[in-house]
């Protein structure tokens, strides 16, 4: 991107500083944050710092239908950049920066480093290329391997910087003649940072010859292209066919016309920093960034062979003499790890309960706190967890940290808290939150969202003078005493670690055992 060198255009100055904001685009940016449901928003702010969880990339890709989405033409592009670059103030390297965090963030939404890690990153001469290096190098910060070819550089301090950057963190450069003929033997990813949307004409040595490599590869690596294909005409595509054929493409500001002709599984919009006035003066129709990411997937994500799914585990090894002999003490050292790592939800957990009749059920609830005498949630007595409970006490918890390859299972009996730990609990919760637990009667049916509306309202009314909100007798905290727990560890080829602690009869010590994966 960003093919136009700095330059004032001072006649779009008025015409973009005094624009109104696009009341047509803000909705959408906060179409996750309207009001949700309220049994939902009970659990979103059930911990004693209050928090609004708003849907992440990875939990709600956007599926926006890529036919709504606004393309660009070249000429177009080049404007939008001159706008950004002259009356709005954004330098390149800004605008370098952003697109480059973009283009990793959305090779790290599909394409993990447990099995992607060594990625490729040919980088042109032009500013596609510098998008290419920053990439790069957030890439080396995400945990991948990334090399660099980069044949044709520019003095200009901006991308010796860049380069700079690089070796400081010992990132390799090759050689176009060291690249190897079949690129897929050294690579998981290639990134095409070759050609931006102002290059027209044909390929010159020697990306002339890097690109054809690229039109011959077989399933891996995946390719990876910069805002356009290389090779690939902006506004036409790859009329000629016979182009590079990219596995994923990340569009930045908006996609150029050529997008319409990418048939790759993974299309992702980048560069988030369309201010309102840009957007609405080229009648944008874009997707709008979840949360905090700097990417947003364009249309359906494709669809998967769910058998073929696996993910090959690389972790560190767990081992008998490395654990802690108690498994409370070792639960909250891979429960710190998984806080300090920045899981979501740590406390998340999966509670199995049976009914008399031995039906088994699951369902998440949050752990709110363990020590020696057990692990505590929360939860209404008359649902059916509760019911289950009352019916037989014993139940299995299960937390599964993903990013940590790890599981942990914990069994035993079960009892409620007393009730003084419940008021306790119950008042430290947001009062919405209170008022939340007593128009849910959880687990019953409901004939329509409005009943729980109103009566939320109502009590909300009811409450507004800051007086006590009371517990409902029937909600509260079970506890469950664990004599059994195991914990998992991933490992390659599915020899995975398990080891199980479990209880004998009249001994009070803990045996710990190894158990087949
Ligand atoms: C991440 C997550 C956390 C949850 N935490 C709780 C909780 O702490 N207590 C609770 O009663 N329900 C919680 N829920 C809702 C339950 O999963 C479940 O829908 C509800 O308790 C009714 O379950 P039941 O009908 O089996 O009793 C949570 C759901 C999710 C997805």
């Amino acid at each position: 991107m960003r093919s136009v060198i700095r330059r004032r255009v001072t006649t779009m100055i008025s015409a973009f500083l005094f624009q109104p904001p696009l009341s047509s685009i803000s909705p959408k940016h906060h179409q996750y944050s309207l009001l949700l449901p309220l049994t939902t928003q009970r659990f979103l702010t059930a911990s004693h710092s209050f928090r609004l969880r708003t849907f992440s990339t990875k939990s709600i890709p956007n599926m926006q239908d890529s036919a709504s989405v606004s393309y660009l033409s070249q000429r177009e592009a080049a404007e939008i950049d001159e706008t950004l670059m002259g009356p709005l103030g954004f330098s390149v390297d800004q605008l370098m920066e952003l697109a480059g965090l973009s283009v990793a963030t959305s090779v790290a939404e599909v394409y993990k480093p447990s099995e992607y890690s060594r990625v490729l990153a040919i980088c042109g001469p032009g500013n596609n290329g510098g998008d290419g290096l920053v990439a790069a190098r957030h890439l080396h910060h995400f945990g991948y391997k990334p090399s660099i070819c980069y044949p044709k550089r520019t003095s200009k301090p901006l991308y010796t910087g860049l380069v700079t950057q690089l070796e400081s963190l010992s990132v390799p450069f090759v050689s176009v003649d060291d690249l190897p003929e079949d690129l897929s033997k050294d690579f998981d990813v290639i990134i095409d940072a070759i050609f931006g949307f102002s290059f027209h004409g044909a390929p010159r040595p020697p990306f002339d010859d890097i690109i054809r490599r690229l039109q011959t590869l077989q399933k891996r690596p995946v390719i990876v292209s910069v805002d356009i294909p290389s090779g690939w005409h902006v506004e036409e595509g790859d009329h000629e066919g016979g182009g590079i054929k990219p596995d994923m493409l990340v569009s930045l500001t908006a996609p150029k016309l050529c997008a319409k002709s990418f048939c790759g599984p993974h299309h992702f919009l980048g560069g988030r920093f369309v201010p309102p006035s840009v957007a609405e003066k080229y009648k944008l129709e874009l997707p709008s960034f979840p949360g905090t990411s700097m990417c947003v997937r364009i249309g359906k994500p494709p669809k998967v062979d769910i058998s073929a799914m696996r993910v090959n585990y690389v972790s560190p090894e767990l081992l008998e003499d490395q654990v802690e002999s108690d498994p409370v003490l070792q639960f909250r050292k891979w429960f710190d790890e998984a806080v300090a790592a920045g899981l979501r939800e740590t406390n998340a957990m999966a509670l199995s309960t049976t009914s008399k009749d031995r039906k088994p059920s699951s369902r998440m609830v949050l752990l709110k706190g363990f020590d020696e005498n057990g692990f505590v949630w929360f939860t209404n007595y008359e649902s059916k967890k509760g019911s289950d409970l009352s019916e037989n006490p014993f139940a299995a918890l299960l937390f599964y940290w993903e990013d940590m390859n790890r599981q942990v299972r914990i069994e035993g009996p079960v009892e409620r808290i007393s009730e003084e730990e419940s008021e306790n609990y119950y008042h430290s919760r947001p009062r919405g939150s209170q008022i939340g637990a007593i128009v849910s009667k959880q687990s019953s049916v409901v004939p329509g969202r409005h009943v729980l509306y109103d009566e939320y309202e109502e009590l909300t009314k009811k409450y507004s003078d800051g007086s006590v909100i009371p517990k409902p007798k029937n909600w509260g905290g079970f506890r469950l005493k664990p004599n059994l727990f195991e914990f998992w560890q991933g490992q390659p080829s599915r020899l995975h670690d398990r080891l199980q602690y479990s209880l004998q009869e009249g001994n009070p010590a803990w045996i710990i055992r190894r158990l087949a994966p």
